[in-house]
Formats: structure tokens, C-alpha cells, sequence
């Protein structure tokens, strides 16, 4: 059974307390589904050497991937502001959604984006992604 949308937003905002963000004090979490019904929690993890962070939602997919999961379904974003509360329309970055791309059907995969603990809006990955480049293009035509 896949996670209702409430169930991701809230696994998001915990997964964001625990983020390591010493230098934008700029919290994200991400919590993905996967086609089996697990989910996977993610956190923005910063480093000194500022480059090598990750954001939370490729964090999310990175420990899913090494569970063993190729298929997702949806993520939900929450972000916390260096005050704690949250930050609303916290999208995935250009990176992430490329990313997210890698392994979920464009059209179908939900994206929530949380704007307080209780409300979000939902996107699909086609929306915030349009035209978008996927490993079917590196396959040999079919004959
Ligand atoms: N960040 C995420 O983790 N996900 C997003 O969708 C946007 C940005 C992180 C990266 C960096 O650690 C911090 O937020 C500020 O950009």
C-alpha cells in the first residue's frame, strides 16, 4: 500500500529536524516512497567544504537505492527556516528532480510540497520537470 500524502509530510519534517545545516541553518527533509510501500527519509547533509553537500531529497534516494529500490512513486519536501518554523514552497532543486527523474515516471510521480506541517501542495515530477531527459534515451531504438 503507498503512504498517504499527510504520512510523507510528516516523515519529512522529521527527517528536516535532523538535518545537518550549520551554514544555511536551512533544514530540508524528504521522505520517498517507493513502489514496494516503504519509505525512505532523507536529510540535506552540509559539509565544511560547501560543494560536497547533498540535498535531502538525493540523500532520500541514495539510501533507498542502497535498500535495494529502483521505483518510487512520490516525495514529500519540508524545510525549516533557521527559527524553526517551516519554510514554505520548499521545491526540489534543479539537481534533485533530474535525479528523482532517473527513477520514476514523470507523469505519475507525486511530489508534496509541504507549506505548514498540516497543508501541501502536490506537484508531478512532469510539471517541475517538462521535456525531460531519462535513461529510455540512452536505450537502442526498438525494431
Ligand atoms: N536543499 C535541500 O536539501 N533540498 C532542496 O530542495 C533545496 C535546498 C538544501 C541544500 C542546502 O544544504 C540548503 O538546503 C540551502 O540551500
Amino acid at each position: 500500500m503507498q503512504p498517504a500524502p499527510e504520512e510523507l509530510v510528516a516523515r519529512a519534517l522529521e527527517a528536516a529536524k535532523r538535518a545537518h545545516a550549520p551554514y544555511s541553518s536551512f533544514r530540508v527533509g524528504a521522505a520517498l516512497a517507493a513502489a514496494s510501500g516503504y519509505v525512505y527519509a532523507g536529510a540535506n547533509v552540509e559539509n565544511a567544504s560547501y560543494p560536497c553537500g547533498i540535498c535531502a531529497e538525493r540523500a532520500a534516494v541514495a539510501r533507498a537505492v542502497a535498500e535495494g529500490e529502483t521505483r518510487f512513486t512520490a516525495i514529500a519536501v519540508a524545510a525549516l527556516r533557521p527559527d524553526g518554523a517551516i519554510a514554505a514552497g520548499c521545491t526540489p532543486c534543479g539537481l534533485c528532480r533530474q535525479t528523482l527523474r532517473e527513477f520514476a515516471a514523470p507523469g505519475d510521480f507525486k511530489v508534496y510540497v509541504a507549506d505548514s506541517a498540516s497543508s501541501w501542495r502536490t506537484f508531478t515530477l512532469a510539471e517541475l520537470l517538462p521535456e525531460s531527459f531519462g535513461p529510455e534515451a540512452l536505450k537502442p531504438p526498438q525494431t
